[in-house]
């Protein structure tokens, strides 16, 4: 029996790069069964990513995929954002017009509770692009969900690239540790692309030309957003091209054998002013303590692109 498609929400904080995955997953509905999308914040505040969200699916003309307001802030700290990455509405690049579709009523954290609570156990899959705070939030309020999730496959933490936001830590790690902390302490199982895997992953000058050769409206949109966002980590690293994160998630579910990297144990540092959000990963394994997660290290950026490009052309 195909384990396909696989039934997902995507929960997520947009963001260009989170826009990406959105069409990976609309584009791939064989593999994927989006049963939603919620809003968190992060890259910008709840109310952008809750409308950047709704002008992706329109962007792809699916008006009708359910999007939720989840969280408006951290667990315990105050929120911090990323405009200096993603511009002042966190989706910079080109203009679109205000979205039409509805958001839902519901709020995005009962949603995901109703969600895993309805469908068989076992059977729904968490896609966390950005601040843990809605899935944390949902395991607090509803700890019998715990046992019912199928896995979660989320974008964030670094070892070897250590951090982008500080030296210690990434971004969607970074701005809720204490929500990262339940989430990797939860038991669920736990697959992971760290900025390790992401920034394999580079939007060269070739892979974004193939997105404008679509020749229409959504190359067009693509390619803006892809060539103001990348503009950001070229300066800071150097590199061919920015780092696409967030499809890595939706591209693991889809072919994981683009992906390799080690079950470990992945701690996240909540007490340390200096490296509040680290992810600690016994990557050489030097301790015994249990591990709890798969710990990406490495991409197949052509085949990664590939399927990106592919999947993304037949929405339009
Ligand atoms: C992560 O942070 C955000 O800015 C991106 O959307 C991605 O989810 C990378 O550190
Ligand atoms: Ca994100």
């Amino acid at each position: 029996m195909s384990d396909f498609p696989r039934k997902i929400i995507i929960d997520t904080d947009p963001g260009q790069d989170d826009a990406m995955a959105i069409l990976l997953a609309l584009g791939s509905p064989e593999e994927i069964d989006l049963l939603g999308i919620v809003a968190v914040a992060g890259n910008v505040p709840i109310a952008r990513t809750a409308e950047n969200a709704r002008k992706v699916c329109e962007v792809a003309k699916r008006p009708d995929v359910k999007v939720y307001a989840g969280c408006d802030r951290p667990l315990a700290h105050t929120l911090v954002t990323a405009e200096h990455v993603h511009g002042k509405t966190g989706l910079d690049g080109i203009e679109l017009p205000a979205p039409e579709m509805p958001i839902q009523d519901q709020h995005g954290v009962d949603f995901i509770i109703e969600t895993l609570r309805a469908e068989p156990a076992g059977t729904v899959t968490l896609c966390p692009l950005g601040p843990l705070t809605n899935i944390a939030t949902a395991f607090q309020k509803a700890p019998d969900i715990i046992a019912r999730v199928q896995e979660i496959v989320l974008m964030g933490g670094a070892y070897f690239e250590v951090g982008n936001v500080t030296p210690a830590a990434e971004f969607n790690i970074y701005v809720d540790p204490e929500a990262a902390e339940i989430v990797f302490k939860s038991g669920v199982k736990l697959t992971v692309m760290p900025l390790d895997c992401t920034h394999k992953v580079l939007v060269t000058a070739p892979r974004l030309q193939a997105f404008k050769d679509f020749g229409n409206h959504l190359g067009d949109v693509v390619a803006g957003w892809l060539d103001f966002f990348e503009r950001f980590d070229v300066e800071k690293y150097g590199s061919l091209g920015g780092p696409l994160h967030d499809p890595t998630v939706i591209a693991y579910l889809i072919k994981p054998e683009l992906f390799s990297g080690r079950f470990i144990n992945v701690e996240i540092e909540t007490g340390s002013e200096l490296t509040r959000g680290m992810t600690v990963a016994d990557w050489w394994g030097v301790t015994d303590r249990e591990q709890n997660a798969m710990f990406m290290g490495d991409a197949d950026a052509e085949g990664f692109f590939t399927l990106l490009t592919e999947r993304v052309r037949r929405l339009a």
